[in-house]
């Protein structure tokens, strides 16, 4: 079966490769829930699938909130709160899950706008605030403060 999405650098890089490297990650944990799903897995397996997406998500907002503050993203509030927000949405869609072992169309829809009105529109803002990082820092993380 192909990937519901597929990691497209094009598509979805940003250019900044710890946070591409976080989307790829991401993008994969979406095909496990979509690929369970349609396989007809048990409720547990896409349950689990379901919350590993949910854990690694949370684990990618941290990541880039902390990026955004390091960076001193003048946005990072707002952007804060649409990871809040979809963070609430993905609660919402595994606790129907939970109770309904079904996922809706809605909730690939919703998986479709992440990448593309998220990743695509919002995440790329703060790119435009990235400065160029050594090797060596990116060896370390991100490290981004002139010093
Ligand atoms: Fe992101
Ligand atoms: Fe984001």
């Amino acid at each position: 079966m192909s990937d519901y999405f597929e990691w497209d650098v094009a598509k979805y890089g940003i250019n900044v490769p710890a946070m591409d490297h976080e989307h790829e990650i991401l993008i994969g944990h979406m095909n496990a829930v979509h690929s369970l799903y349609l396989a007809g897995a048990s409720p547990t397996e896409v349950g689990a699938a379901l919350e590993k997406l949910a854990a690694y998500t949370r684990k990618h907002f941290a990541d880039e909130e902390a990026y955004m503050e390091r960076i001193g993203f003048p946005e990072l509030r707002v952007h804060a709160g649409i990871h809040k927000q979809l963070l609430a949405r993905i609660s919402a869609f595994a606790a129907e899950f939970a109770r309904t072992s079904t996922l809706s169309d809605e909730f690939f829809s919703f998986l479709k706008m992440w990448l593309k009105a998220h990743i695509c529109g919002i995440d790329v803002k703060y790119v435009a605030h990235t400065v160029p990082v050594s090797l060596d820092s990116a060896a370390h993380g991100i490290k981004l403060q002139h010093h």
